[in-house]
């Protein structure tokens, strides 16, 4: 066999083997996501179930209650999740685009966060340029985007912090997207592991009711599928910004034949 010929083989034998080894590990992931909550509800719905028996408290009633219920309401989330991603990885994700006005769809996100934020003591600041126009774009989607880093920054910041949400036009038409957290940061590493399927940079902190680390793939992908980009600028203990950037709705056309 020529040297070149042996060399693509061996390459080509080499990414299938990177491509399954993902797969695998998707799927460990995947089964670990599914079952702690699953356990939750399994464990605590046999303990109510032996009620007669030992006469529960109303207080450990409640409280069984309340943790299948977030267990449930986890596991919903994360199926959804797992769903979008495998989604986009088989690139059968299509978008609804039409002219939409990103800056009332950052607005609706935002005040979503009010009570969550006022919650956490963290100050939620909001600020729109006048200069927005109108892009294409798939308005539930883009939701779906600023839903994931605005809970992100608010989730990573620690009481008396802030998060500032602006957006301004790019002069070409775009819309640029800023979400800026004075939270806990990360390094250039734990950047690329945040934006990797299942990536969670600190993986010792409680899990409960958080995501499974699927929120920025998506994000990023969905971003992308706009023709935009996503950029993370962050340094451990000084906070973290997001960048979103979508180009202007004559550059989009490129969103459309994706469909
Ligand atoms: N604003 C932020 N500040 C600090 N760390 C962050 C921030 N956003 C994301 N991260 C890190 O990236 C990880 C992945 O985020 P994400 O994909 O949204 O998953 P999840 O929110 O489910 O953990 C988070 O677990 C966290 O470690
Ligand atoms: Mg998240």
């Amino acid at each position: 066999m020529r040297h070149r010929a042996r060399v693509a083989e061996q390459s080509a034998r080499i990414e299938a083997d990177l491509a399954s080894k993902v797969k695998s590990e998707f799927i460990a992931n995947m089964s670990h996501e599914l079952r702690t909550p699953l356990n939750t509800v399994i464990g605590f719905s046999k303990l109510l179930t032996q009620h007669h028996l030992r006469r529960l408290p109303d207080k450990e009633i409640v409280e069984y209650a309340t943790l299948i219920h977030d267990a449930a309401g986890h596991l919903l989330s994360v199926i959804n999740d797992i769903l979008d991603i495998s989604k986009i990885q088989s690139g059968k994700y299509t978008l609804d685009a039409r002219e939409v006005n990103v800056g009332e769809i950052l607005a609706a996100s935002v005040s979503s966060f009010r009570m969550m934020a006022s919650e956490a003591h963290v100050d939620l600041h909001f600020t729109l340029a006048p200069d927005l126009r109108a892009i294409r774009g798939d308005a539930q989607k883009l939701r779906q985007i600023f839903t994931n880093i605005i809970s992100n920054a608010l989730k990573f910041t620690p009481a008396e912090g802030t998060v500032d949400v602006t957006a301004r036009g790019t002069g070409t038409g775009g819309v640029v997207i800023s979400i800026r957290d004075s939270g806990v940061g990360m390094t250039a590493e734990e950047i690329g592991i945040a934006l990797t399927p299942f990536g969670q940079v600190d993986g010792g902190r409680s899990r409960w009711r958080e995501g499974a680390g699927l929120g920025l793939p998506i994000a990023k992908a969905l971003v992308e599928l706009h023709g935009g980009s996503l950029e993370l600028r962050s340094n451990k203990g000084s906070g973290t910004e997001a960048i979103i950037t979508l180009p202007g709705r004559d550059t989009v056309s490129a969103v459309e034949s994706h469909k």
